[in-house]
C-alpha cells in the first residue's frame, strides 16, 4: 500500500496528517484512508466535520452518548477527578466513587442484581460473566457446568469468551476454534415478523432450541444461557413476545444461569433502565458498559445476583480473594466520576421517561421508510431500531455504501451488513427524529 494522508481543513494552519500508522477498529481500512470520516467536534444531538459542516447522530456515538454528546457535567466532574485522585491500585485499595457509583447502578437493576463488578469495556464484562458463571458453579460443587448457550447473530464484544460466543460469524471464523462447549440457539429474525414494531407475534417456540440442547448435553453440564435481550449490533432484532419469558422459564427448570448482555439496551434506550424491566424477565447475570458513562470514558459492569456473589464469597477461605479477576483500570477514579455524572443527568432530566415517551413517534417515523423499495426490513423498540436494504452483490456491500452516503448528507449511524441501526440519544426531540427520517428516505432512494 502506498502511503495515504488526509488534510484537517478547519484548524488554523491546515495541517497534513498521516494515515498510515492508525490501524482502524472493525473498518475498511483502505477505503476509509482513501475516503476519510473525519468528525472533530460534538454537542447534543451534533457531531461536526474537519470542514465544519454538521451530522446529526443517529446512533448515539456507538450507542454510548445517551445523553447527548460532551456533556459539560461529564466533562468537569472527569477533570476534578484526575486532578485530585487520578488512579488507585485497584486491586486491595478502593476509593469512594467505586463504592458509590455500584451503589447508584444496584439501584438500578433489577431484582437481586446488588453486586457489581466493573470493567473497561463490553467485551471485558461478557468475559467476566462467563467466569464470574463457572465460579459459581466450582463455589456450588457443579464444577461439570462448564458449557454456554447462546444464539446466532449474537455480538457479545470481541474477546475470546465474546467470539465464543459470537454469532456473528465474520467475527470468529478468522480466529481459529475459540473455546470449547459453546452452543448456539437459532437467532429470532423470522420472515413473519418483518415489518412489526415491538415485539414480533411469532416466534416464541424459538426459545425451545434451548431445551434441544438441554436434552443434547444435559443441563449438568451447561453454566449459563447468554442473550442481548434485544440482539443489538446485528441489526436490532427485537424478541418475539414471550421469548425471553421462556427462556427464563426453560433456565429456572434446569438450574441454568440466565445472562443478560445489556451493553446496548441498558441505560434507558428501551424506556426503562434496562430492557429486563421493559421485558419483565430479570436475569441472573447482566453486562452492561456504553451507557454507563454516557461514552466519555471506557467502562463497563457486570451486576451479578446477591446469590451467586455470596455462594462464591462463602467458598472462599476466610479473609482470602474470592475472584482470581481484574483489571489495572477496574473501578477507574475517572470512569467513576463520569459515571456518577452521568446518572445524575439520566435522573435530573428523566431521561429515560424522556426517550419512552418519544418511542411511538421514532417507531412511526422508522416504520414510514417501509415504502421504500429498497428496504427489506424495518425493526424497532423503544428508541432503538433498524432498517435492512435489499442485498446487492456481496452482502453488506450495499450497507456499507449507505452508510457512506448517509454521513454524506449529514448522517451518522453504525450499519452492519446490510442493516442501518438507528439509536439517537435520548435527548432528542420530535424536529430531530424528523431530521434523521428525512435523511434516511432521501439517501435510501439514492441507493
Ligand atoms: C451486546 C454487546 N456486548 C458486548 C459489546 C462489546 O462492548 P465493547 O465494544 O465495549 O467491548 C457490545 C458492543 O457493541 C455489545 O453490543
Amino acid at each position: 500500500m502506498g502511503h495515504a494522508e488526509t488534510k484537517l481543513q478547519d484548524v488554523p494552519n491546515t495541517r497534513a496528517i498521516s494515515m498510515d500508522e492508525y490501524w482502524m477498529p472493525f473498518t475498511p481500512n483502505r477505503d476509509f484512508k482513501h475516503e476519510p470520516k473525519m468528525v472533530v467536534r460534538a454537542e447534543g444531538m451534533y457531531l461536526w466535520n474537519e470542514r465544519g459542516e454538521r451530522l446529526i447522530d443517529a446512533s448515539s456515538g456507538l450507542f454510548c452518548v445517551n445523553a447527548g454528546h460532551c456533556r459539560k457535567e461529564i466533562a468537569d466532574a472527569v477533570g476534578a477527578q484526575l486532578r485530585e485522585l487520578d488512579l488507585i491500585a485497584p486491586f486491595t485499595r478502593g476509593h469512594p466513587k467505586q463504592f458509590e457509583l455500584a451503589t447508584r447502578v444496584a439501584a438500578m437493576t433489577p431484582g437481586d442484581l446488588n453486586r457489581i463488578f466493573f470493567t473497561n469495556s463490553g467485551s471485558e464484562a461478557v468475559d467476566t460473566a462467563m467466569k464470574v458463571a463457572l465460579a459459581y458453579w466450582q463455589a456450588k460443587g457443579q464444577g461439570g457446568r462448564t458449557m454456554f448457550i447462546s444464539r446466532e447473530r449474537a455480538y457479545h464484544g470481541v474477546n475470546f469468551g465474546g467470539i465464543s460466543l459470537a454469532g456473528i460469524a465474520n467475527n470468529r471464523r478468522r480466529f481459529g476454534p475459540t473455546l470449547p462447549g459453546v452452543a448456539h440457539m437459532r437467532h429470532t429474525h423470522v420472515k413473519e415478523n418483518f415489518f412489526q414494531p415491538g415485539e414480533g407475534a411469532h416466534g416464541v417456540e424459538l426459545a425451545e432450541d434451548l431445551v434441544r440442547f438441554i436434552n443434547l448435553y444435559g443441563a449438568e453440564n451447561i453454566a449459563a444461557c447468554f442473550v442481548e435481550p434485544i440482539a443489538g449490533s446485528t441489526g436490532c432484532l427485537v424478541p418475539p413476545a414471550g421469548y425471553l419469558k421462556r427462556l427464563r422459564e426453560i433456565c429456572d427448570a434446569h438450574s441454568i444461569l440466565l445472562v443478560f448482555d445489556e451493553v446496548i439496551t441498558g441505560f434507558g434506550r428501551t424506556g426503562q433502565n434496562f430492557a429486563a424491566q421493559s421485558f419483565g424477565v430479570t436475569p441472573d447475570l447482566m453486562t452492561m458498559a456504553k451507557g454507563i458513562t454516557n461514552g466519555a470514558q471506557p467502562m463497563g459492569a457486570v451486576a451479578i445476583s446477591e446469590r451467586i456473589h455470596n455462594a462464591i464469597f462463602n467458598s472462599a477461605p476466610e479473609g482470602g480473594i474470592e475472584f482470581f479477576h481484574g483489571y489495572t483500570y477496574s473501578g477507574h477514579p475517572a470512569a467513576c466520576a463520569a459515571g456518577l455524572a452521568t446518572l445524575d443527568i439520566y435522573q435530573r432530566e428523566g431521561l429515560f421517561e424522556r426517550g419512552r415517551a418519544l418511542s411511538p413517534y421514532f417507531l412511526d417515523g422508522l416504520f414510514s421508510l417501509r415504502d421504500v423499495p429498497v428496504v427489506a426490513d424495518v425493526r424497532g423498540y423503544g428508541l432503538f431500531g433498524a432498517v435492512d436494504v435489499q442485498t446487492e452483490g456481496t452482502p453488506g456491500k450495499r450497507g456499507h455504501a449507505f452508510q457512506k452516503k448517509l454521513f454524506d448528507n449529514g448522517l451518522h449511524l453504525k450499519a452492519t451488513g446490510d442493516s442501518a441501526i438507528v439509536a439517537p440519544p435520548l435527548i432528542a426531540e420530535r424536529a430531530h427524529v424528523d431530521s434523521i427520517i428525512e435523511i434516511l428516505r432521501r439517501t435510501l432512494k439514492s441507493i
